[in-house]
């Protein structure tokens, strides 16, 4: 088992990183859930698998342990489900101490966040990531919220869970899609931030995509430790935190230009993060070996590292107005090598073409 504190004062909160955790009977957060209600917020797919399993595990009494799924997918990520949400907790009787809890990925994630950030002015919320982006990424930190029609994300707030509880063994359900999608956020973590486990990933691969429990144990234990050390030091995206967006700006110009469907996040996530190394090597940050390392190893854990289709001058229009952007300089987070990364103010279009046509078919 591993422990992780999220240090931010009196919102600290445990990360618990234990494969059986929610077969094993009790989740070891009673203090937490004492007398309280509890609705859980899951989606139709994994409340079918873990539902039952997990309100058990609430040991609360079972009249105090309501739940709510999803339609799975993004588009149930939107403000017509807050309300219905509310609606459902209303209807059960939470109160101001009652608990959200989410289980799922990132979408039940951010919308339970979210419910709990705004029910009668915040409530207590806690995080049960159940797939891999979730485990590693969205349940840490803080950020919750939902789209709109005129973009992802756009409408939120930072609420902190009061325990965020992992069990890698239920990657065991999830479809291998998904767990790309996570993998393409765990690359990242040791590019930016260490090349220790860079090399751990890289010693890997087939244990990786196994999926091997004790591996998934390290790899996500790891991941969060990262996170939450940049989020203890930069709760509110003021400055550190902006690294997480490593291969970001590349990533969302593509999905912009690709009308949203064409690629998914997590593809985008690997082609914009080589088209980030790429942008390195062309002005002299980054060495030809270590993009060549992170392209071999995002290759061999079957992520794209090139594009089809682009049109670089679309991407640098889409970047200029990604909500990062001031003043037509665009901020890129780029390695100078495998572990650390640094933040690099450019107006320099044309090696932003050059290292997007060299991540292209
Ligand atoms: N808050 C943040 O900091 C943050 C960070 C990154 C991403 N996000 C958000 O996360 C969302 C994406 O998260 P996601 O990829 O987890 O999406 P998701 O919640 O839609 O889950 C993906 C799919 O996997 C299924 N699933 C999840 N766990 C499973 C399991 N153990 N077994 C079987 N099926 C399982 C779900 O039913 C769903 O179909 C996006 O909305 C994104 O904006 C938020
Ligand atoms: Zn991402």
């Amino acid at each position: 088992m591993r422990r992780i504190k999220v240090r931010l004062g009196d919102r600290s909160y445990d990360i618990v990183v234990k494969p059986g955790l929610l077969s094993n009977g009790g989740l070891g957060i009673s203090d937490i859930i004492t007398d309280r209600k509890c609705l859980i917020v899951s989606d139709e797919n994994v409340y079918k698998i873990y539902g039952t399993l997990i309100a058990k595990g609430l040991g609360a009494d079972a009249e105090d342990v309501t739940h709510i799924a999803l339609q799975p997918g993004e588009r149930s990520k939107r403000l017509s489900m807050v309300e219905r949400i509310y609606h459902k907790a209303l209807a059960d009787g939470l109160e101001r101490s009652s608990i959200v809890v989410a289980l799922g990925g990132g979408v039940p994630g951010d919308i339970a966040g979210f419910v709990a950030a705004t029910y009668m002015r915040g409530i207590g919320f806690v995080q049960i990531p159940t797939s891999l982006l979730a485990m590693v990424d969205s349940s840490v930190g803080g950020k919750t919220g939902v789209d709109m029609p005129e973009g992802k994300n756009l409408i939120g707030s930072f609420w902190q869970p009061k325990a965020v509880l992992i069990d890698p063994e239920v990657l065991a359900t999830l479809p291998p899609k998904e767990l790309r999608c996570g993998l393409a956020e765990v690359v990242k973590y040791g590019v930016i931030m260490d090349a220790e486990f860079f090399e751990l990933l890289e010693n890997n691969v087939g244990k990786l995509l196994g999926p091997d429990m004790a591996v998934y144990t390290k790899v996500i234990a790891r991941c969060c430790e990262l996170k939450a050390e940049v989020v203890s030091k930069d709760e509110r995206e003021s400055g550190l935190r902006a690294i997480l967006n490593y291969g970001h700006t590349f990533a969302h110009a593509i999905e912009k230009v690709s009308g949203f469907e064409g690629y998914p996040h997590w593809e985008a996530v690997a082609v914009g993060m080589n088209m980030a190394a790429r942008y390195g090597v062309f002005k002299g940050i980054l060495d030809k070996r270590s993009a060549d390392r992170q392209e071999k190893l995002l290759d061999r854990l079957g992520l794209p590292v090139k594009a089809v289709g682009l049109d670089p001058e679309s991407m640098i229009e889409a970047m200029s107005s990604d909500k990062k952007v001031r003043d037509g300089v665009l901020n890129f987070i780029i390695p100078d090598r495998i572990g650390r990364v640094s933040m690099n103010k450019t107006a320099d279009r044309k090696t932003i073409i050059k290292a997007i046509k060299a991540c292209m078919v």
